[in-house]
């Protein structure tokens, strides 16, 4: 996947339980991507259907896993190996979600998981956000450390294979009137490019992808892609929405 183009990852959490559905929704979804020229496609849906798209994986669309597990050793009960994932088309990953993290994932757990995903030929998408914005921006140090600590043992070689995904807790899951404002998001896009600039040096550092998710709608999709500075976007409860996740697109394609 060239590393210039721009990114849409629809994560359909557990929103879609049943094959058929999961089925339909990913047929639109793929007529969606076809329509697309600079702009690179993926949706996630969870696990037990990810085996349905296994020979449905195109360069217009492409399949992502909602986690996956560290270790490919297989005495581990419940978790789901980057092994089963890539035989399955899977070319991307979500970790760190804050879903996930809320749960008791951490920066570290996430970091032997991007490692592993990433040493098995996957792209790792790694989500960091605050829970809340704070009067004296706490919240940017939280979002360093969870960046720093996240991409612990991934040098440089590496960074084509990572998407950072900048998911401010409190903006998810609500509509677009109350997603990030663009001219915030621009600023804190400029600040994790900062962070990963100071690790990795001008070019490897500018070059790695950032995203932006929660609450993107079509309605917003425009404004935050334009002014936000962002490379594209992790949609959630949109993504479902076949109308809605085709009109993102469209959107991010044409800025
Ligand atoms: P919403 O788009 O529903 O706010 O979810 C964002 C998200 O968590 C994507 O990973």
């Amino acid at each position: 996947m060239a590393q210039t183009k721009k990114l849409v990852i629809g994560n359909w959490k557990l929103y879609i339980d049943s094959p058929k559905e999961a089925k339909e929704l990913y047929r639109a979804s793929q007529n969606a991507a076809r329509a697309a020229r600079r702009t690179h496609v993926v949706v996630c849906p969870q696990t037990p259907l990810l085996g349905l798209f296994a020979s449905n994986v195109s360069s217009s669309i492409r399949l992502g896993a909602q986690d996956a597990f560290w270790d490919v050793e297989p005495k581990h009960t419940g978790a789901s190996s980057v092994y089963a994932l890539r035989s399955l088309g899977v070319s991307h990953v979500i970790l760190g979600h804050s879903e996930m993290r809320a749960a008791g994932e951490t920066s570290h757990l996430v970091s032997l998981k991007t490692q592993t995903v990433i040493k098995h030929g996957l792209t790792a998408v790694i989500c960091v956000g605050e829970n809340e914005r704070d009067m004296r921006g706490g919240y940017l140090t939280t979002l360093e450390s969870q960046i720093r600590e996240s991409l612990t043992g991934i040098t440089r070689p590496k960074l084509a294979s990572v998407v950072i995904a900048y998911e401010p807790v409190w903006a998810i899951g609500k509509s677009a009137d109350q997603a990030m404002t663009p001219s915030t998001l621009h600023e804190t896009t400029l600040f994790i490019k900062k962070i990963l600039v100071s690790m990795y040096g001008r070019k490897p550092g500018t070059a790695v992808r950032v995203l932006y998710g929660g609450s993107v709608e079509s309605k917003n999709a425009a404004s935050l892609m334009q002014e936000g500075t962002v490379d594209g976007f992790l949609v959630g409860h949109a993504s479902v929405d076949a109308k809605e996740f085709k009109a993102i697109i469209a959107s991010v394609d044409k800025a």
